[in-house]
């Protein structure tokens, strides 16, 4: 991008972020920061103070670090632009859109609102087959993930879900390490050609919703949604109007981030409680589109709405089946297959485990899964114990105490017993032992609950 057109770029996501153009000071900042000027540079050829120049930079940065959901500063300001357009227009965008004219400014009532039409479609004679239209992607924020194995029966569910029945809202769920993020990369790549848009995002670092729907309605319109309505409910109608009118899969990796931790599963973050608005209308109302969610909890809309035939479903990922988890082993160059499956059966299938632990036993034992096993231990080490650190830490009190109630018993325990070991008013009891069972942290066997052994291993080591 020439600097023309960087600053045309950073004067529209201001103009989408404040309703008002760069002034002359904002813009003369901006083409000082592309020409390498120090800002006592700027402030002298604009005549006034360098301080004045740094507090209307730093307020500059922050509009447009919110905007494009990443830090903006002096130093990566047209490199992160440039990166932000990039993973807009990449995948052939341009070429697939139609060019229209500038667009309007929204209206905040859901029926008033006409979405800009975005993309070309050919043009058909009767008898003509129809050609699928092209896909747009934004995959920028997913991972590759290579090589990968299994999953064929979790792909031909989710694939039945979200293309043949159409589901509006998906989440898949499961203990960090499990595979959701590798699985739902395969999914994007094997059902992408059923949609228009096919948008991936990560809420890692929680943006805003705010920040979300900008991006969303700039890669849904080309970059021709450029004033955005101020009013988030108007925001979300005009997204709703897009998810309408196109069949767009957008993927919510990492989800579990706009979630509070010290609480039961699927309580917001302060800042974050718009997203509750999003999930449920994304759920509620008719439209052609899915909105997969990747995440270690649920939201609750997805508690509240799914059902097993309806249009809001989640699916609780497990470890891999042992075919592809040995593969993994052996591409991880353990020896001895015949020992795998034990380390199959306590790691529970999770592709993470596994491969921390194969790594240890390449290190130490030269690849000899006999002679580890040998010591009759559950290797943890720090990377697992800090994975699993993260998810403990998130837990609410009285979900920490049945935790370590469970730990503590050799046998799976029905809930009668376990209220024996915990202080605590069973209707709390029970509402935790749901909420670490969305997490997928205690394992139940019909009225038997217990934890898995290495998340038991690990809450031991963290109560002694
Ligand atoms: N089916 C698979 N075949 C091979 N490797 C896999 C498979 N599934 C996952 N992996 C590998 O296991 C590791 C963990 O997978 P992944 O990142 O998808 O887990 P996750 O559930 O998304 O974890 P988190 O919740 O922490 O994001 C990655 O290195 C990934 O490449
Ligand atoms: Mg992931």
């Amino acid at each position: 991008m020439d600097i023309k057109e960087v600053l045309k770029l950073a004067d529209d996501l201001f103009f989408a972020k404040t309703g008002n153009h760069l002034d002359n000071l904002q813009e003369a900042i901006l083409r000082g920061t592309v020409r390498g000027q120090r800002y006592s540079q700027i402030a002298d050829d604009f005549q006034c103070t360098e301080g004045h120049v740094r507090d209307v930079a730093s307020k500059l940065w922050k509009i447009l670090s919110d905007v494009v959901g990443e830090e903006v500063s002096k130093s990566n300001f047209r490199a992160t632009l440039e990166r932000w357009h990039f993973s807009i227009v990449s995948s052939n965008f341009a070429k697939d859109f139609a060019q229209i004219n500038n667009i309007n400014v929204c209206g905040d009532t859901l029926q008033s609102i006409e979405v800009p039409e975005t993309r070309s479609h050919p043009k058909q004679t009767p008898n003509q087959t129809n050609p699928k239209p092209k896909v747009c992607q934004d995959l920028a924020d997913a991972p590759a993930v290579l090589p990968f194995y299994g999953r064929t029966g979790e792909l031909a569910t989710l694939e039945k879900w979200i293309v043949q029945q159409r589901c509006r809202l998906v989440a898949l769920l499961g203990i960090s390490g499990i595979g959701k993020t590798a699985l739902a990369v395969q999914l994007v790549d094997q059902i992408k050609d059923e949609f228009e848009f096919v948008v991936w995002k990560s809420l890692r670092f929680f943006p805003p919703l705010e920040t979300i729907q900008t991006h969303l309605l700039q890669v849904l319109s080309n970059r021709q949604e450029i004033a955005l309505p101020a009013l988030p409910n108007a925001r979300l109608s005009r997204l709703m109007e897009y998810l309408r009118k196109y069949r767009c899969l957008i993927i919510f990796d990492d989800a579990q981030a706009v979630f509070r931790s010290g609480e039961l599963a699927g309580h917001y973050q302060t800042g974050c409680e718009d997203y509750s608005t999003l999930f449920r209308i994304a759920g509620e109302l008719s439209h052609k589109s899915c909105l997969l969610l990747l995440s270690w909890e649920p939201p609750r809309e997805i508690v509240a709405q799914q059902s097993e035939n309806g249009p809001v479903r989640s699916f609780q990922l497990k470890g891999l089946d042992a075919a592809p988890a040995r593969q993994l082993l052996r591409n991880q160059g353990l020896l001895e297959e015949e020992h795998w499956q034990q380390l199959i059966d306590r790691y529970r299938g999770n592709p993470l485990w596994l491969k921390l632990v194969a790594g240890m036993i390449q290190d130490l034992f030269a690849g000899s899964v006999a002679e580890f096993l040998k010591y009759d231990t559950l290797y943890l080490g720090e990377e697992l114990k800090d994975s699993l650190a993260e998810q403990f830490n998130r837990l609410s009190d009285v979900e920490k105490q049945v935790m370590s109630a469970l730990a503590q018993e050799a046998e799976p325990v029905s809930v009668s017993k376990l209220l024996e070991g915990v202080k605590v008013p069973p209707s709390e009891v029970f509402s935790a032992m749901q909420s670490l069972g969305r997490r997928s942290l205690i394992e139940k066997n019909q009225a038997v609950f217990t934890l898995q052994p290495v998340v038991r291993q690990y809450v031991r080591f963290r109560i002694l």
